[in-house]
């Protein structure tokens, strides 16, 4: 008897499912998956250690985090209009985005310095030619400030105050923090895997 899985489908139909649809999480899953077992299956399986896992968490956490700064610079903040509307919209936006950042965001210090814990790396932060383990931690330290810090307790009135007075000043501030923000996270990616490989 074929035996029947979530949403009325069976295994195998699940699995073709997940393999062909052109979605993102489909995407991303046969991605982790295809990394965390490998293409050629049992003979890989056996390489699976805990470092391996923490570096797929690592990178699945930073492509949704900075994938999502990245889109807010350059789809989200362009297509909005500097009126009360339109800071209301940016600010539904990033509402919803900050609750995904603050997981992901913590999923990455989490697995970075367990990473940093397992490949004995702590000196690294001393040595100038490794100098993308610094920006890497640096990056992590000011998003987390801003997110569970400045932004619950002052940045996020201090905003609204100025969109209030004036929202198309505001928005042109908005626009340059996350331009700022994305090409630091650019570069500390490039600079990452630079780092390792190079
Ligand atoms: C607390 C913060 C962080 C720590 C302690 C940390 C630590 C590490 C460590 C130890 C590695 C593995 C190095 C290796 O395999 O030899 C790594 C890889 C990586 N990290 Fe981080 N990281 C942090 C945050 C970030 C952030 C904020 C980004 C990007 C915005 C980032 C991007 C990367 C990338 C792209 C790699 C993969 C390099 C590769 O294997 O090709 N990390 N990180």
């Amino acid at each position: 008897m074929t035996r029947v899985w979530c949403g009325g489908f069976s295994k195998s139909q699940l699995i073709v499912k997940l393999a062909v649809e052109p979605t993102v999480i489909g995407v991303l899953w046969l991605t982790q998956l295809l990394v965390m077992f490998g293409v050629e299956g049992e003979r890989k399986c056996a390489m699976i250690d805990d470092l391996t896992l923490a570096r797929s968490l690592h990178i699945l956490a930073v492509v949704i985090w900075i994938g999502g700064v990245y889109f807010v610079t350059f789809i989200v903040l362009p297509s909005l209009k500097a009126t009360a509307n339109g800071i209301a919209r940016f600010e539904a936006i990033e509402t919803l985005f900050a609750r995904h950042a603050k997981i992901v965001v913590t999923l990455a210090g989490a697995s970075g310095f367990y990473m940093l814990h397992k490949l004995d790396g702590w000196a690294w932060y001393g040595e100038p030619s490794q100098w993308w383990v610094f920006a890497m931690t640096a990056l992590w330290l000011l998003f987390t400030i801003v997110l569970f810090v400045l932004e619950p307790l002052f940045l996020h009135a201090w905003f609204m105050r100025q969109a209030a007075e004036d929202p198309a000043r505001t928005l042109a501030w908005a626009r340059r923090f996350h331009l700022i923000l994305t090409l630091l996270s650019l570069t500390t990616i490039a600079g990452a895997i630079y780092g390792v490989h190079g």
